[in-house]
């Protein structure tokens, strides 16, 4: 069973999430309980539905690592589809004109956020 936190409650602190690194939480989004992940990529932090748009998949699944061998995308870890870190959009030409369901996150004085007004922090 699952218990709602506040709307901006702390996801975690800012080292917890270190460069080309992903940290996964459970929101409810809409309502529903959801996977969600953040990933740092050139020192910023994004957050995503933690839903892969070619299966219904965590993008972490199969092993922790999100990111591609040259750290330049995000890489589901089941089948390979890529995502653009800063947008979620897919680079995959299987998957083209998908995105990542993105989810706004901040950063401040050490510490992540959320602060998507579609979602919660689900503990
Ligand atoms: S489920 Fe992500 S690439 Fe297939």
């Amino acid at each position: 069973m699952s218990t709602v936190a506040r709307p901006q409650a702390p996801i975690c602190p800012s080292q917890d999430l270190a460069e080309l690194g992903s940290h996964s939480f459970q929101v409810l989004y809409r309502g529903v309980q959801r996977e969600a992940i953040l990933v740092r990529f050139r020192g910023v932090a994004y957050g995503y539905l933690n839903q892969c748009v070619h299966m219904p998949r965590r993008l972490d699944g199969e092993e922790p690592g999100v990111f591609d061998e040259a750290g330049g995308a995000i890489r589901c870890t089941m089948h390979g589809i890529t995502y653009k870190p800063e947008t979620g959009e897919c680079l995959s030409e299987i998957c083209a004109g998908k995105s990542l369901t993105p989810l706004r996150v901040e950063e401040r004085e050490g510490v992540l956020y959320l602060t998507d007004k579609r979602a919660r922090l689900a503990v």
